[in-house]
This record gives C-alpha cells, sequence and structure tokens, in this order.
C-alpha cells in the first residue's frame, strides 16, 4: 500500500511517516522545505531502518503536482500535513496562508480525483472551534468565526474536502482536529524543529531548559481558570501519529459510516500553563526560570477534547501522560542542543 504523506518532514508528519513505515506501508513524501529539513529523512531511516521516498515538491505548483501524480497513479491514501501554521505570521501576511494553505489542498483533491478513489486525512486543528462555550469539546461544537487566517485557512479546508466529498461519491475523507501536539520520538532522532523564536509553549520551555532562552514569559494569569493561566489539551505527538494511522485504516477498509467524517484529538484533559512548568520541573528535576507577562492576543481560555467519538471509532486513545511527553521534549531539545 503506498501512502502519500505532504509536509510529511514536518513535526507531526515526520512521527506519522515512522508509524506508517513500522506497518510496513510503502510511503512517498512530498515536502518543500519551507520550514523543515531534510535532515529529518536520516533520523526516519535510522528509527525504520525502512526506505522511504522523498521528492521537494510545492504543492502550489499544479504541474509538479499533477506530474507526481502521472509518476505515482498507485497512491492509495494521502496524509495532508503541508501548510503554513504560525498563527502570528497568518495575521501579519495572510495572503501567504490563503495562497499557501488552499491552492495547495484544491490542487492535491483535484489531482486525487483524477485517480478514481481516493483516501484522504486532513491535517486540521482545534483553533477551528476558538473559544468553545464548553469544554471538553465534542466535534459538534460551534465552529466559531476564526480568530487568525491560520485559523481560518482550517476552517475553509474542512468546508472544501467537505463539499468535495459531497460531490464526489469516491473521495472518503476524514478532518483531524489536534489539540496541543508536544514531544518528540523516544529516539531522540526526530522531533520539533522550531526555527528563529518558539512560538509554542513547549518548545520555548525546553530551549529555556537548556540555556537557548533566560527566561519562560507566562502569557497572563488573569484568566477565569484555578491558577489564572490559560487551559490546554497536551497530546504526546507519537500518540497522535497513531491515530492518523488508525483513520488512515478505517477509510482503506471502509470503516467509515459517511465519505466525510471529522475526528478531535487529544488527551482529554485539559493543563495549565503552570501545571506544564510543574511537570517540566518534575521531570527534569530543575527550577524554570519565568515570569508572569500579559496576555498574549487571540489566545483562548480552556481548549481541550471530548475524545469519546475518535475513542470508539477509530478504537485509539492516547496512553501518554504529560510528564512523559515532556521528558521527550527535553531529551530531543538536549540532543539537537549538541
Ligand atoms: C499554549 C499556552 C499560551 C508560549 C497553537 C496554535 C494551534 C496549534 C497549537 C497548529 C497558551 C501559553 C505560550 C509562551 C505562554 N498549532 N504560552 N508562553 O496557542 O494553544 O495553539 O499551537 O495547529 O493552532 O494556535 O499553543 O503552545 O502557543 O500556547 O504562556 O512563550 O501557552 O498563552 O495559553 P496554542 P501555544
Amino acid at each position: 500500500m503506498k501512502i502519500l504523506v505532504t509536509g510529511g518532514l514536518g513535526f507531526i508528519g515526520s512521527h506519522t511517516v515512522v508509524e506508517l513505515l513500522e506497518k510496513n506501508y510503502e510511503v512517498v513524501i512530498i515536502d518543500n522545505l519551507s520550514n523543515s529539513d531534510e535532515k529529518v529523512l536520516e533520523g526516519i531511516k535510522q528509527i525504520t531502518a525502512k526506505e522511504v521516498q522523498f521528492e521537494k515538491i510545492d504543492l502550489k505548483d499544479r504541474m509538479a503536482v499533477a506530474d507526481f501524480f502521472t509518476k505515482h497513479s498507485d497512491i492509495q491514501g494521502v496524509i495532508h500535513f503541508a501548510a503554513s501554521k504560525a498563527v502570528g505570521e497568518s495575521a501579519e501576511n495572510p495572503l501567504l496562508y490563503y495562497e499557501n494553505n488552499l491552492s495547495s489542498l484544491v490542487y492535491l483533491l483535484k489531482e486525487l480525483l483524477l485517480l478514481g478513489k481516493a483516501n484522504f486525512i486532513f491535517s486540521s486543528s482545534c483553533t477551528v472551534y476558538g473559544e468553545a462555550d464548553q469544554v471538553p469539546i465534542t466535534e459538534e461544537a460551534e465552529i466559531k468565526p476564526a480568530l487568525s487566517p491560520y485559523g481560518n485557512t482550517k476552517q475553509i479546508g474542512e468546508e472544501i474536502i467537505k463539499d468535495s466529498c459531497k460531490a464526489h461519491p469516491n473521495l472518503n475523507a476524514i478532518s483531524l482536529r489536534y489539540f496541543n501536539p508536544i514531544g518528540a520520538h523516544p529516539s531522540a532522532l526526530i522531533g520539533e524543529l522550531p526555527l528563529g523564536v518558539p512560538q509554542n509553549l513547549v518548545p520555548f520551555i525546553t530551549q529555556t531548559a537548556v540555556g537557548l532562552r533566560s527566561e519562560l514569559s507566562v502569557f497572563g494569569d488573569d484568566y477565569p481558570t484555578e491558577d489564572g493561566t490559560c487551559i490546554r489539551d497536551y497530546i504526546y505527538v507519537v500518540d497522535l501519529a497513531k491515530a492518523h494511522v488508525k483513520a488512515l485504516e478505517r477509510l482503506m477498509n471502509q470503516k467509515a459510516s459517511t465519505n466525510y467524517e471529522v475526528f478531535n484529538l487529544g488527551t482529554g484533559k485539559g493543563s495549565s500553563v503552570l501545571d506544564v512548568i510543574r511537570s517540566f520541573e518534575r521531570i527534569s528535576e530543575q527550577k524554570l526560570p519565568y515570569r508572569i507577562a500579559s496576555r498574549r492576543e487571540g489566545d483562548v481560555v480552556k481548549a481541550f477534547a471530548d475524545t469519546k467519538k475518535a475513542n470508539e471509532e477509530l478504537q485509539w486513545s492516547s496512553e501518554t501522560s504529560l510528564d512523559e511527553a515532556l521528558l521527550t521534549a527535553l531529551q530531543w531539545e538536549k540532543k539537537i542542543k549538541k
């Protein structure tokens, strides 16, 4: 079974490629290396001792996408990670995000439909919910107006896929709405490669712990939560990767109830920023220098998943604790710092 993984050299993409290879799928990666590095391929091969094909293609290049599918007409499924994902950058440069995230999706789907039957997994995000009316958040929660162009590209992307599945019964798709992916493969051979100053909490914590940053700024401790800091659902990236294989197999084994489904992927547990700091101090056995700073524009107060649907339908649940996930993040940081 040949599977295309777009953005397969990225953070979640590379961990998913490892899980696919370990289940003996044949994998082809498309990546334009705009936010990843070809060195990741070595890490994947070292972990799995398997060969994996890689083609440097920008999915905005429609002809290149068409040529790819002419060459690989035996693709059985696609897991589509390739997209720009920095919330702040998307507000500064919305057209870059609409062009990159949406035109690439349209070109991919058009070529897939020419292949005939297609199984398509879309990398979406809990960002589509905005500030949900209640937590834990179910897949039926209202989709609120996006708080950023990035979040809007995920909402629009889901709509594009939903409409395409409605018009084309031979297109089977699942959108996976991730909560907050963290950590790294236990081998410390692949992990998150944040370029520049990390936007996300966990890479900023690990860079502070190894001395790359002097201290962590906690963006606000005056929120209406138990300790005043925002609550998120931090899911271990390897557990998240495993869910992608489960979702793909649901489509390929024709177990889906309709040809378009959505699943939340989280732990089902909310952790505050201070919870994460305490957890990190526990596993690293070191104090983490931090200060309370002002709130960050666009942050929601609480977001954690109701995981019942994924647990039951995908026969999947996250199995790794926050402590364990943070330990893998620290081990990875120490590895790349060398
Ligand atoms: C988590 C919490 C911050 C950094 C983003 C995207 C989302 C998804 C995951 C792609 C918040 C606080 C953070 C720091 C802090 N990405 N924080 N100091 O914003 O929940 O989600 O990443 O799909 O789409 O929006 O994750 O890690 O940035 O923030 O206090 O230096 O940590 O305020 O409460 P977020 P995050």
